[in-house]
């Protein structure tokens, strides 16, 4: 292969709870990329999204790899690498500095963003990402672009996402493992929400949550920024293991009957309707009452929806969500969710597919690949930046790479 091509090359892996997910893409004419190769394989060894079976996940790693290449006809050899799991935590930071001649420049905004980012952050845990929310000026509050504004003191609030050490070495160790070079390391519920919402949406302010097996990520956008991310213990996998454990079926078939017959709100099903339930240890199938199925989930899709509640409370921005909420992931795709989730919240909420890519839509076009397609896309803005902002050949630190990129997209948006 020419390495033309292959520098070209894009490619996102996602280490989920339930499925291993590589995908490949190529930039295309339109500033887009096409998904032009699809890997995915069950997941081996994930709880809480944390690694627990090291040897299985390299394995499943290499064959995820293995069916994008084939299918792609390049050859991927490094990645954009999601990271996710419950070890992750988010707080807000703030920092001040005079403005050196009287108007903002590229250089006040690096110094602020390092000003607030001097803080201690402990010697097991690794910073993921820093976002700007906000910048301020003397009095001038909520200001996304302070270039070329006068005043004598600009301040910066920023995201700061951490996330444990182990845990990423861990993910990283079985994806070098897997012959693979990690360009980066991107959250799961960052690079999910690239995939679905739309400027729009982010600037008027959404809840974004991406319901996994074993995960329930929240991301919070204000102001076309990010303003909240937390990683909930709670996924689709709790509706598995309830029918399961309610219907006294094997965790396989519980799965199955889920996506079949599972609703999340008794009053959209037939109450007459019936369903066939396998038993356990070969004793013959049941015919019960799909009411009782949708008895099992709807209480613990309440809980879901309460404890998601009651995270959006702790980021005080409740009334900022003029958007309402978008459910992805592969639990959204549970029946009804959406419709208690309006109940719940009393704001609009909708399901999110990943839009805006090409190629093979038919393929990841799905609640499901939101994660990974998020993952080209953001290697993909890299890829536009890396051209666009060290083509003089001076390479600038990450800091002001993201918040460089943070602005070009809001400059885009005619800001
Ligand atoms: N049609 C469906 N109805 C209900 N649930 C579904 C449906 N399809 C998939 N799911 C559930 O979605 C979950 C998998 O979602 P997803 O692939 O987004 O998770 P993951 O990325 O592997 O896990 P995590 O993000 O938690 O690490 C499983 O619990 C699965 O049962
Ligand atoms: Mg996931």
């Amino acid at each position: 292969m020419q390495k033309s091509s292959r520098d070209k090359v894009v490619a996102g892996l996602d280490i989920g709870s339930s499925k291993v997910v590589f995908l490949i893409g190529l930039p295309n004419a339109n500033d887009g990329i096409d998904v032009v190769g699809f890997g995915s394989v069950p997941s081996p060894g994930l709880r809480h999204g944390v690694l627990i079976n090291i040897e299985q996940t390299i394995e499943a790693i290499r064959r995820a790899k293995e069916e994008a290449e084939l299918m792609a006809g390049h050859k991927a050899d490094e990645v954009w690498l999601g990271i996710g799991g419950t070890h992750i935590k988010s707080f807000d930071s703030k920092g001040m500095v005079a403005i050196k001649n009287k108007e903002t420049q590229n250089d006040d905004i690096t110094r602020v963003i390092e000003a607030a980012k001097a803080v201690a952050v402990p010697a097991d845990r690794e910073v993921l990402h820093v976002l700007p929310r906000e910048f301020k000026v003397d009095d001038q509050e909520g200001i996304s672009d302070p270039i070329g504004m006068s005043g004598v003191r600009l301040e910066a609030l920023i995201h700061i996402v951490t996330g444990a050490n182990s845990a990423i070495q861990n993910i990283v160790k079985c994806t070098q493992k897997a012959n693979l070079k990690v360009k980066g390391l991107v959250l799961q519920s960052l690079a999910s929400s690239l995939a679905v919402l739309s400027e729009d949406e982010k600037k008027l302010g959404v809840a974004y949550v991406d319901v996994g097996a074993g995960t329930t990520d929240l991301i919070i956008y204000n102001n076309g920024s990010v303003a909240y991310t937390a990683v909930l213990p709670v996924g689709g996998g709790y509706f598995t293991h309830d029918i399961a454990v309610g219907l006294r079926t094997p965790q396989d078939c519980a799965e199955e009957i889920k996506k079949k017959h599972g609703s999340a709100l008794l009053n959209l099903i037939n109450e007459e309707e019936t369903i066939e339930v396998k038993s356990v240890g070969g004793r013959e199938s049941r015919t019960v009452l799909r009411k009782n199925l949708c008895e099992v989930i709807e209480p613990r899709a309440e809980e879901i929806l309460n404890l998601i509640k009651a995270e959006i409370a702790k980021s005080n921005l409740q009334s900022q969500l003029g958007s309402g909420m978008v459910l992805s992931g592969g639990g959204s795709l549970l029946d009804g969710l959406v419709e208690m989730g309006e109940f719940i919240f009393d704001i609009p909420v909708r399901r999110g597919l990943p839009t805006q890519v090409g190629g093979l839509t038919d393929v990841v076009r799905s609640p499901l690949y939101s994660a990974p397609v998020g993952l080209l896309k953001y290697g993909l803005s890299e890829l536009h930046l890396d051209k666009e902002i060290t083509n003089d050949g001076k390479k600038f630190p990450e800091i002001v790479v993201d918040w460089a990129k943070k602005l070009r997209d809001v400059i885009a948006q005619g800001l």
